[in-house]
């Protein structure tokens, strides 16, 4: 294994700070260096499960050949060891010596790219890091006989809704860009490999719009460049690192014609994660499951700006401009599946959900780079 890839600890026989050793067995997490990948990583380690990450660091900030900082604040925050090797999931070699070192009792994969414009550019790229990233895990899972995956999908798997609130069961695959594509194509893929091979089970969990950050303001959202996504760039022009916000549309049929979309706080979306582990770890998700992770509730941008507003106290400017291509109006998810199987819910109101987001950007203004 390359210099680069020489894990930082040994999770399988790694001791948290305070010398316990739970033993509740070993997860690997892909992209855990990631926005959701490092709040679950968290959650992970609180209820006693060692954890190993596996990053190409591709949108994740790292300093030297120590760990991404994310991960160090994980650590700082639970007092426990995480283990991590900056290694491309498109390498197979290198990914099965992973495997060849520990003893996984599941893999929770978050690893890919997430970027929708930049996948309408670039969908080599795309299918790259999420198709074959995905194929060569499951290669390795197969190889090692670990039969348990998280796979984290996207409400962007539904398209356009034929109807409110979106169930499981909508009509999935007409996905307008790669992106969406490559998360439609790896259900699939692990639809066909589960009915294969009985033994495997696997949960799909389609996030809706994941925003806000750890409660303590130490992890959060951290995007490279100008962000994309509202909530982001929300954030960025109330800490007056952007001037105003461009609000794409305001003639959709909705309260007040802006974008309806159903915003879940990172820590629920996180806990969602180990909800779906525990049930499967205790055998009473067999196959194939597939599970929305929402809140049930649509806010409009405007509602947003608002919430952002009061949480902050600092106004935030906008205008309204063109609606943004392959957006639509309105998204949001019906979760009973989610809370009768998994019981699991989401606990955390819009204004937490703000009160985080605004915590961790302005104790935060570069991210997670030095200022
Ligand atoms: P993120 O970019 O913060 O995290 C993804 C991580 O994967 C990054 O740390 C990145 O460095 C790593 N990565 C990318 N390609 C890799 C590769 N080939 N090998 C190893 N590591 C690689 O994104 P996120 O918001 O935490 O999203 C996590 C997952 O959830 C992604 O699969 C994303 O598509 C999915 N998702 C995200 C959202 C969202 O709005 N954030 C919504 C729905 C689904
Ligand atoms: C985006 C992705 C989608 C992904 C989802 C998950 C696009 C086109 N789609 O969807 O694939 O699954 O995130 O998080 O990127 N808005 C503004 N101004 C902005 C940014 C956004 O008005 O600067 C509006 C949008 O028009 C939309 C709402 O805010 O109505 C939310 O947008 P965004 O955060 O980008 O999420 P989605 O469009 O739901």
């Amino acid at each position: 294994m390359s210099p680069s890839s020489v894990p930082y600890a040994n999770g399988d026989h790694a001791n948290d700070t305070n010398g316990n050793n739970p033993h509740r067995g070993t997860i690997l997490v892909t992209g855990g260096a990631g926005f959701i990948g490092s709040h679950t990583v968290l959650e992970l380690l609180n209820k006693g499960f060692e954890v190993v990450v596996v990053d190409n660091c591709i949108n994740a900030y790292k300093a030297d050949a120590d760990l991404p900082e994310c991960l160090k604040r994980v650590q700082e925050l639970t007092g426990k060891i995480v283990t991590f090797y900056l290694v491309d999931l498109r390498d197979l070699e290198k990914t099965r010596e992973i495997f060849s070192k520990h003893s996984f009792l599941c893999v929770i994969h978050f690893a890919g790219l997430k970027a929708v414009n930049e996948s309408v550019q670039f969908p080599l790229m795309y299918y790259q890091h999420n198709l074959i990233g995905s194929m060569n895990i499951l290669q390795c899972m197969v190889e090692f006989k670990i039969n348990d995956m998280i796979f984290s999908s996207s409400a962007t798997v539904y398209g356009s809704p034929h109807f409110l609130p979106l169930t499981e069961s909508h009509p999935v695959g007409d996905c307008t860009n790669a992106y969406g594509k490559s998360k439609y194509f790896i259900e699939q893929f692990l639809q066909d490999h589960c009915a294969a091979n009985p033994h495997v089970n696997a949960v799909v969990l389609r996030y809706f719009n994941p925003i806000g950050a750890h409660e303590s303001g130490r992890l959060g959202e951290d995007p490279a460049g100008i962000p994309n996504n509202l909530m982001p760039y929300v954030a960025q022009v109330a800490s007056g690192k952007l001037s105003q916000l461009s609000v794409f549309g305001n003639d959709y049929e909705t309260r007040d014609g802006t974008g309806v979309r159903d915003y879940i706080h990172v820590v629920d979306l996180a806990l969602g994660h180990t909800a779906a582990l525990e049930k499967m770890l205790e055998g009473s998700l067999s196959g194939l499951k597939t599970y929305n992770l929402g809140t049930g509730k649509g806010h409009s941008v405007l509602e947003m700006v608002a919430a952002m507003k009061k949480a902050s106290g600092v106004d935030i400017p906008y205008v309204i401009k063109a609606r943004r291509g392959g957006d639509v109006g309105e998204v949001y998810a019906d979760c009973t599946l989610a809370a009768t199987d998994l019981n699991w819910h989401a606990t955390r109101d819009l204004e937490t959900m703000c009160r985080d987001l605004w915590n961790w950007q302005s104790q935060n203004k570069t991210g997670f780079q030095p200022s």
